[in-house]
């Protein structure tokens, strides 16, 4: 096969738009779990899969998984080697975040299946329903049932209309509607798998800044989040002298400002509160509650663990000291992912045989590999991001070119990889 032809990489430019027609919001992309833009943006991948000659399946919890089949020679017993990256969104979020790592792989698929090469394993693209945790507040839905991870205590969570992820399962058209039998039965095995490999925008300005369009993922910082209530006391804000009141804003503003100071004060460290709301509150009523998130992040679980403990320690402090109480509720956490050696070495080579610098970088974003790493090894290459490297953003862009050059790198990767 020659190189992929030039058109792919805006290819797969046209594929995002078209997929990002499917919104939950006018005028921006916004694609929640278990939406109609979700399952219409599910259809579309399915048949795209299908277009490039991957027999597709749809699995409990609607990740989207298309098989392009081992050459026969590879036999009955021939093993999987797994890409994939999720297809959710966060609100007005960028076209390319999750879904290059879907849409790219279709592409070479495409590409190969069109030159009639087979490769000798199976390779599956999976297009993962859910990461961002914008419907349920918890993230890596898809991926924890894809490596047999699924916490079923998470079935009873509830969306901001108090829907709970069981009622969603139960009303959607997913195989099982939610039975948790069925969840546990979507895990791979992993004895099947030679690995997995994900492509992603960077999402940062490091590739962008060192001119380079590629580079090669050395580990995924791990990340906790979490959602705190503070519960003050509403009470006439005339009327109540400053000294006497129970303001549940006021002591969350402190909570949110111990959350910068102390996530300041190490390296990979980084604590983010991305929402923060009064509920039902007035303007002339001092805040009952104060409910926020919190997302923490390290490159080292220990330093994030550490943080953890000061900042609970502190808003403990924190509430006893104004006479509040706070409430803080952990999601089960995501530890952190080393990519493997032996995968990145095989990226590597791909990039230098093209004169191309096999550029090592860390991601502090969190990714679908992560949770597969708990099962198989895995290794990620990142594609340039454009404007500054602004991601989860409708700014958020690649170029085609950019695109071209992945795509041909992982065609390249894929016709000379060799399992472990
Ligand atoms: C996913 O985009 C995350 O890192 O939160
Ligand atoms: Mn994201
Ligand atoms: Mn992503």
């Amino acid at each position: 096969m020659h190189s992929p032809s030039p058109s792919l990489g805006q290819s797969i430019l046209d594929a995002a738009d078209a997929l990002a027609r499917f919104s939950d919001m006018e005028g921006g992309l916004t694609c929640a779990y278990l939406t109609p833009a979700h399952r219409a943006a599910a259809a579309m991948l399915a048949e795209r899969m299908r277009a490039a000659g991957m027999q597709v399946r749809v699995d409990a919890i609607g990740n989207v998984i298309g098989r392009y089949e081992a050459d026969p020679s590879a036999g009955p017993d021939a093993k999987v080697l797994m890409t994939g990256s999720h297809f959710d969104t966060v609100r007005n979020g960028g076209r390319y975040d999750g879904r290059l790592g879907i849409l790219l792989p279709i592409a070479v698929v495409g590409a190969l299946n069109e030159a009639g090469i087979r490769l000798p394993y199976h390779f599956d693209v999976v297009g993962f329903a859910e990461e961002e945790g914008l419907r349920f507040k918890t993230s890596f839905l898809a991926s924890s049932v894809l490596a047999g991870r699924f916490d079923p205590a998470l079935l009873a969570r509830a969306d901001a209309d108090g829907i709970t992820l069981a009622q969603a399962l139960a009303e959607s058209d997913l195989p099982g509607r939610g039975d948790p039998d069925a969840l546990r039965a979507a895990a791979v095995d992993p004895a099947t798998l030679l690995g997995f490999v994900e492509v992603h925008i960077e999402q940062g300005p490091v590739l962008l800044h060192h001119d380079l369009p590629l580079g090669i993922v050395t580990q995924i910082a791990g990340s906790s989040r979490f959602q705190v209530r503070v519960e003050g006391l509403a009470s006439h804000a005339g009327t109540t002298p400053m000294t006497m009141r129970k303001d549940a804003a006021a002591a969350a503003a402190e909570m949110v400002l111990l959350v910068e100071s102390r996530c300041g004060q190490a390296p990979t460290l980084v604590g983010t509160v991305g929402q923060l709301q009064v509920p039902n509150g007035s303007s002339n009523v001092i805040p009952a509650a104060c409910h926020f998130s919190m997302d923490i992040r390290a490159g080292e679980d220990a330093v994030r663990e550490a943080a953890i403990a000061d900042i609970v320690a502190g808003i403990e402090a924190i509430a006893a000291r104004r006479g509040v109480r706070a409430e803080v509720e952990r999601v089960p956490p995501v530890n952190n992912a080393p990519c493997a050696p032996w995968l990145r070495a095989q990226f590597a080579a791909v990039l230098n045989k093209r004169g191309l610098q096999a550029f090592e970088l860390p991601s502090g974003a969190g990714h679908d590999a992560m949770m597969m790493q708990r099962i198989t090894d895995v290794a990620m290459l990142f594609v340039r991001c454009g404007n500054g490297g602004i991601s989860h953003n409708p700014l958020e862009t690649i170029t085609a070119e950019d695109a071209q050059l992945a795509a041909e790198v992982f065609v390249d990767f894929l016709r000379h990889f060799k399992p472990r």
